[in-house]
Parts: structure tokens; sequence; C-alpha cells
């Protein structure tokens, strides 16, 4: 799916957001290892993603193309900042009502709202789409992740206290938010 907007941070900065070209393909891969390093808040370790150039354009080039999925990458300056995504459950017809969200920010750009915006955008998007309900999942500990989803609308239901093992921190807690559309 194709879709532009620009937004201003609460800096004054101008953002622009949109959806992912093939062309994106070496700043998304870079953005996605970046934030990889950065959190441990993610659900993989950067050495972890083993996805090559090729792989990466061609995943973006399908996303571009595709009528119910999308690949948001967030621009300051020229340079991706961060990456957000509606993903499908699946195709058949019992699950294809549901949608799933992720994002990742480089840390330097926390806090600026773009984080808001990206998610306002996919909700949108997720509704267009003709999805019924939007999932995810964040760590316990996230706090910003936690109030961010809690503001835009999700409801928990359900946690999960060994849903992910960290290398740092040992088991995880997982909070699982839906939110109808
Ligand atoms: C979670 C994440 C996407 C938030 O993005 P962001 O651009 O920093 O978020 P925003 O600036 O839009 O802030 C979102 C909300 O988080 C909360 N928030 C922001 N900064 C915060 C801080 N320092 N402490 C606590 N809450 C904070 C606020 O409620 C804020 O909304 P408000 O400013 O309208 O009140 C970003 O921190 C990130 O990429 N983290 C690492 C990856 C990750 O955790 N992804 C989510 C996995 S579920």
């Amino acid at each position: 799916m194709r879709c532009s907007k620009w937004i201003k941070l609460k800096d004054g900065r101008e953002c622009l957001l949109r959806n992912a070209e093939e062309e994106d393909g070496q700043a998304v891969l870079d953005n996605f290892l970046l934030t990889h390093e950065q959190t441990d808040f993610l659900s993989s370790y950067a050495d972890e993603i083993t996805l090559t150039l090729e792989q990466e354009r061609a995943f973006l080039k399908a996303k571009a193309d595709s009528s119910n999925e999308l690949e948001l990458i967030a621009l300051v300056e020229g340079t991706v900042v961060g990456l957000a995504g509606v993903i499908s459950i699946g195709n058949r017809y019992k699950v294809r009502h549901r949608a799933s969200f992720g994002i990742s920010i480089d840390r330097e750009f926390w806090g600026l709202g773009i984080g808001s915006e990206m998610l306002k955008m996919c909700i949108e998007y997720a509704g267009r789409a003709g999805y019924e309900q939007l999932e995810l999942e964040a760590v316990a500990e996230n706090e910003t992740a936690l109030a961010m989803y809690r503001k835009a609308g999700f409801k928990e239901y359900g946690r999960n206290p060994r849903g992910m093992k960290s290398r740092i921190s040992g088991y995880q807690e997982l909070v699982y938010f839906r939110m109808e559309l």
C-alpha cells in the first residue's frame, strides 16, 4: 500500500511518513539493525537478523504493492529514523479479519511524537484495508510503548510472564493488546 504524510515533530523539525519502496532497502535495513542493537524490547537481536539487501528490497516491493499490508518509514532530513508496519495474521477466512502492528524508532528520535503518529497512520490504514482487529504485544517494562498503545485505545487482554527471554535480564513478561477497528 502506498501513502505519504508530513508531520511536525515536538522539536519543530519536519518528518515525512510514507510507505517504503524497494529503493529504500539499504536505509531500512540499516535502521532495522540499528534499532535492534539499541533496545532489549524487540523480539530479535541484531546478530540474528540475516536478511540480505536483495531480500529486503523484495520485501519492501511486495509491501508497497500489497492491498492489505503496509511498511511505513519515518524520514527526518532524508534519513530513515523509524519503521512501523501492519501485517496480516493470515489469509484464511477465520483469521483474515486480524492484523498485527510492529514499530521501532532510532533511540535518538524517541519522544518527538513519531511513534504516536506512525501508530495513528497504521490504525487508519488497517481500518481502510478492511481489518476488524489490530493486535500487538509489548514487554511489560516498556513503559513508553505501553503508554502509547493505551493512549491510542488498545486494550490489554492478557499476559505471558515468560513471553521472551532476554540475554541481559532473563524472562520478559509480554502484554497482549488488541483494538477493534
Ligand atoms: C515505543 C516507541 C515506538 C515510541 O516511539 P516515540 O516516537 O518515542 O513515541 P512518542 O514520542 O510518539 O510518544 C508516545 C507516548 O509515549 C509516552 N512517552 C514518550 N516518551 C516517554 C518517556 N520518556 N517516558 C514515558 N513515556 C513516554 C507518552 O505517553 C507519549 O505520548 P504523549 O507524548 O502524546 O503523551 C519507541 O520508543 C521505540 O521505538 N522503542 C524501541 C522499540 C520498541 O519498543 N518498539 C515497540 C515494541 S512493542
